[in-house]
């Protein structure tokens, strides 16, 4: 265990100092809005995307995504649609709309509601029932994320990504909070599947690997409702 955490904390000192290598005071917001024309198809007005699969970017931390835009472009994180827009921007580019994304205001979003196959045990019937195993999965989700769970060694997400699920931006840790439900199950299916690593300590694959389908649910619906 103490070495465990003993590689947590390298870890978190190797993520900070990298992250300094992108550090960069010449970003233009400005110029970042107008070369962000081509993202609002599918990321939405201000980076607040409408489709649930679509990541909202606003107000997410500049450093995270711009180790992201450099992924996709070097193809260590890959996703079809973003390939070869990311091929298409410079440095200055991707420093530029950085910048311009993390300037914007996050929308929040609506109480997810519970299908019917949210439920595995009994399907529920009435739309107080629903309610209640959405309360339900809601508290479930905030007691990983705060606690973690310990008997499966799943690390508490309050550690890294903050208690407002505002991201850590010298450690590059991205911002959670109001992020789409749909968007959050699917890439963290992605991390636990292994489809998503373009971190070298592949941090997020030894947490969600540990983590059950029910448990990514809860706590995607639970980070979707947190400002
Ligand atoms: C055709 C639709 C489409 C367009 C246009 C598009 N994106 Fe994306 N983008 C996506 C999808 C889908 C994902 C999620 C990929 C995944 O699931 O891994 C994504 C992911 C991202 C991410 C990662 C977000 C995160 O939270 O990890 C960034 C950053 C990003 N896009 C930036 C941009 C920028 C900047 C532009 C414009 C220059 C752009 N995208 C244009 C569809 C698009
Ligand atoms: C040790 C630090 C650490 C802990 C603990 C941690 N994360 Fe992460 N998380 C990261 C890092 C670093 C990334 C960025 C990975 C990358 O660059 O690909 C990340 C990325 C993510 C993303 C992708 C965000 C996006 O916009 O695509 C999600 C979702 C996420 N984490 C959820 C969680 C949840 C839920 C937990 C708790 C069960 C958790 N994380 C615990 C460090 C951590």
């Amino acid at each position: 265990m103490k070495k465990k955490w003993l590689a947590l904390s390298l870890t978190l000192a190797f993520a900070s100092t990298s992250s300094l290598l992108y550090a960069d005071t010449d970003a233009d917001i400005e110029a970042g809005e107008t070369k962000a024309a081509s993202c609002v198809s599918c990321h939405g007005e201000n980076g607040n995307s409408m489709v649930s699969t679509f990541p909202k970017l606003a107000q997410q931390d500049e450093s995270y995504l711009r180790k992201q835009l450099h992924a996709f472009k070097n193809g260590s994180r890959k996703n079809p649609m973003m390939a070869s827009i990311a091929q298409s921007l410079s440095d200055k580019d991707i420093i530029d709309i950085a910048a311009y994304y993390m300037a914007q205001k996050v929308s929040v979003n609506e109480l997810p509601v519970m299908n019917d196959d949210d439920d595995d045990d009994k399907p529920a019937v009435s739309e107080a029932d629903k309610k209640i195993a959405m309360d339900k999965l809601l508290a479930q989700g905030g007691d990983l994320y705060r606690n973690g769970d310990l008997p499966h060694e799943v690390s508490a997400c309050i550690a890294c990504h903050g208690p407002l699920a505002e991201g850590n931006e010298p450690a590059a840790f991205p911002a959670l909070r109001s992020q789409h439900a749909d968007y959050l199950i699917k890439t963290l299916t992605d991390f636990k599947n292994g489809e998503r690593s373009n971190n070298a300590e592949n941090m997020m694959h030894m947490i969600t690997k540990k983590m059950t389908v029910e448990e990514i649910k809860a706590v995607s619906y639970r980070i979707s409702m947190m400002k």
